[in-house]
């Protein structure tokens, strides 16, 4: 084996990172992701980080498996509190949970930089990492969605650019995602309208939070609408 051969979801956080560029894979466990960019030459180099040594030793061993001890740095790191400045052009987030994610960079500072991208894969509550990117000044360049082991995922490619965004509610819910360029922002947005349209019927039937109830009924809709428009489209674009 030359490469890692990366799932689908990890694939699509790899071609969010930008050709050359220096990337701290921020909650890596195995450095999957850093040794693939790495091997394929098209990150420079990389720093491979973790909370934790278990998932460090996973980093190391697939270093040493693919022979890149002199390309990937490993560190033990909450977020980014021990990655310096100047170590990283892009940053990847991937496979943690959203809130977590917002909780890493709300501590970092140093990622309101025009020349870094952020990489997000948030396994939950993408739209409080929309949310924090909207209030904190950062533009979403694209997102992408895919199936992988019959699962939706998405993942969003932001920088900083210091203007905050004004958006609609159900913005932070959809996204980028329907300027996607495949129908797996369709399946993942059916998917999200379900979890929200449960919400509010449990809601309705316990006779509990109107007010509640109606947000989430409004989010339903306008989110179908949504996911209506961009079915539309994409088979307008196969014509
Ligand atoms: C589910 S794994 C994801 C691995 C890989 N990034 C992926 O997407 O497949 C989540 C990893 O994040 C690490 N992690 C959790 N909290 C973290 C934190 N505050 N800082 C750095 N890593 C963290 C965990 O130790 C674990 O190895």
């Amino acid at each position: 084996m030359t490469v890692p051969k990366l799932s689908n979801r990890l694939q699509m956080a790899a071609n969010m990172v930008r050709e050359g560029a220096v990337v701290a894979d921020i909650g890596t466990d195995h450095a999957y992701l850093p040794a693939y960019l790495v091997k394929t030459g098209l990150a420079k180099r990389a720093i491979a980080s973790d909370l934790r040594k278990g998932p460090l030793k996973n980093a190391q061993d697939t270093v040493t498996q693919f022979g890149l001890k002199d390309k990937i740095t490993l560190r033990l790191s909450d977020g980014l509190d021990n990655i310096g400045a100047h170590e990283a052009d892009d940053i990847v987030l991937a496979g943690m949970g959203g809130t977590l994610i917002v909780d890493i960079l709300c501590k970092t500072p140093w990622i309101k930089d025009k020349r870094k991208r952020l990489v997000i894969q948030p396994m939950s509550h993408a739209e409080d990492v929309r949310g924090f990117l909207c209030n904190e000044g950062f533009e979403i360049i694209r997102e992408d969605a895919c199936i992988d082991c019959g699962r939706a995922y998405i993942a969003i490619n932001t920088v900083y650019n210091g203007i905050k965004k004004e958006y609609s509610p159900e913005y932070l819910f959809i996204g980028a995602l329907p300027e996607c360029e495949n129908g797996f922002a369709i399946i993942y947005l059916k998917k999200q309208i379900q979890r929200i349209a449960k919400k509010a019927q449990g809601l309705k039937a316990a006779g509990k939070n109107l007010q509640e109830q109606q947000r989430l009924e409004y989010l339903v809709e306008k989110m179908s609408e949504s996911v209506e428009k961009l079915e539309r489209r994409l088979i307008n674009d196969k014509r």
